[in-house]
């Protein structure tokens, strides 16, 4: 483990790091576009220049760090050559910063105030470049913007392996694009790029000129999308900053979602669904509690199902693969023993959906399907009998997924959902429940990775939160409101 020497001060580095992963890992920054922790070095934006005594000037990242190697990331001839590095860098550049949706966030933008601060010297018209290329339907690009780290172009390349980006032309007439071939409009990770841009050349169009980042805050949360449940940050606005006049349902909205990089030997990536994930979430509500179709109170409705469970004999329950651990748990402890318990795919692929590979997406469109496996093992048809031989006389169904044309005849069915669906008419009882954004929990994922997720919203008061319902079922008790 070389020991080297950073601004006087001594680190160890692991074998094989660079002086710029060496002086990360202890908490020293240093200026960086082109190079990105998860990538491959190019080298060519030259901002993370450092001195090494005996040898000058050299650049950080491409720099194996070497016993004994005395370092130096401020010097007078590191500041010039940074300054000088930075004024080439915003030659061409249209500092539009007032309408750029990665403004305050942007990397250019700290570095140029941290390590130049000067009005450009150059009398000479800027390069005028392409503004809003269509890369996919999914991502523009604006070329003025672009600082040519290729960073985008390495990690299709190298992580999603679409190689879908170039730069074409040299000089002050590079161009980054799509190949001709449509491979990056197809890959299903295409949307990391946004995160590894470190200026914003590459835009997300669903999120485009929403909301100034500042205005936002993300919350802890993990992707439901499939079973690898990718920890992410659901992005939305912060309450001081709510919208009084505009529509207040945008204060409930999620603006964007981002890879949360816990260390994960994945990397921090996350494929297009995830990204997507305020569609998935934001779908048609379930909001009143119903007898047969007729909208009751949540309480009465509470107390119908309670009478439903202790008049039947023989109960099937079909738990959601959508549900937290939490609320798996608290089912089992509040009515395991009252039902014969199976556990129901929610979600299955979508048409044109990436079914499965060799990356992170997994077939199972479902992120809690082991856990529920784990505490309800019952295996078979849910609906053709009951363990007893006995045809099941009453069905609760929780989750989406639930096909009513299944039930037994003459079985009474209890179902429990958070969604639209216009099959819950015909249940005897439905119950509207929270979603995922409204409550805290954990799932566990494939490999048995467990990861929480904390609530982005209050719950609104006319649906049930699942584990208090379970509570309330078990002792025929109102859930508090
Ligand atoms: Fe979500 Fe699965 Fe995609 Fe990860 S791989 S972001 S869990 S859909
Ligand atoms: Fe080292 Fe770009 S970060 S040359």
């Amino acid at each position: 483990m070389p020991r080297i020497v950073v601004d006087g001060r001594a680190i160890d580095a692991a074998g094989g790091q660079s002086v710029i992963e060496a002086a990360r890992a202890h908490g020293i920054d240093i200026p960086h576009f082109c190079w990105h922790p998860s990538l491959s070095v190019a080298g060519s934006c030259r901002v993370c220049v450092v001195e090494v005594e005996g040898r000058g000037l050299d650049i950080a990242c491409n720099l194996p760090a070497t016993e004994g190697m005395q370092v130096f990331t401020d010097s007078p001839a590191v500041r010039e050559r940074r300054r000088e590095m930075l004024e080439l860098t915003l030659l061409n550049h249209p500092v539009d910063c007032g309408i750029c949706d990665k403004a305050g966030e942007c990397t250019l933008q700290d570095y140029h105030y941290a390590h130049n601060g000067a009005a450009s010297a150059s009398g000479e018209r800027k390069v005028r470049a392409t503004k809003f290329h269509a890369l996919s339907d999914r991502i523009v690009l604006d070329n003025e913007r672009c600082i040519l780290c290729s960073r985008c172009v390495r990690f299709t390349h190298e992580v999603s392996k679409s190689h879908g980006l170039g730069i074409l032309h040299r000089g002050d007439g590079s161009l980054l694009r799509e190949t001709g071939d449509g491979a990056f409009a197809r890959d299903p990770y295409s949307d990391n790029v946004l995160d590894v841009c470190p200026v914003g050349a590459l835009l997300s169009r669903s999120s485009l000129y929403r909301a100034r980042v500042w205005y936002l805050q993300p919350t802890r949360s993990v992707c439901p999308g499939c079973a690898r449940g990718c920890p992410v940050d659901l992005w939305h606005r912060k309450p001081e900053w709510r919208l009084n006049a505009l529509d207040p349902a945008k204060n409930r909205a999620i603006v964007r979602v981002t890879p949360r990089d816990d260390g994960r030997p994945e990397g921090p990536w996350i494929c297009n669904k995830g990204r997507d994930l305020a569609a998935l979430f934001e779908r048609p509500r379930a909001m009143q509690a119903m007898l047969h179709g007729r909208a009751v109170p949540l309480d009465v409705a509470i107390d119908a199902a309670a009478d439903l469970i202790d008049s039947s004999k023989t109960r099937i329950a079909l738990v959601s693969s959508w549900a937290s651990n939490e609320e798996l748990a608290a089912f089992k402890d509040a009515l395991g023993e009252r039902f014969t318990t199976f556990v129901k795919e929610d979600h299955r692929p979508l048409p044109g959906e990436t079914i499965e590979d060799d990356f992170l997406i997994r077939a199972d469109k479902n992120p809690n399907a082991t856990a529920a496996a784990a505490l309800f093992p019952v295996r078979g048809k849910p609906m053709s009998a009951a363990p007893s031989g006995q045809p099941p006389d009453l069905v609760l169904a929780w989750g989406e997924g639930f096909d009513a044309r299944g039930l037994p005849d003459g079985a009474r069915a209890i179902v429990l959902d958070a969604y639209g669906h216009a099959d819950h008419a015909r249940a005897d009882v439905f119950i509207p429940l929270s979603i995922q954004t409204e409550r805290a929990g954990h799932y566990t994922n494939f490999q048995g990775v467990v990861r929480a997720f904390d609530a982005c919203f209050d719950k609104p008061a006319s649906v049930a939160d699942a584990q208090e319902l379970f509570a309330a079922l078990a002792v025929g008790a109102r859930v508090p409101a």
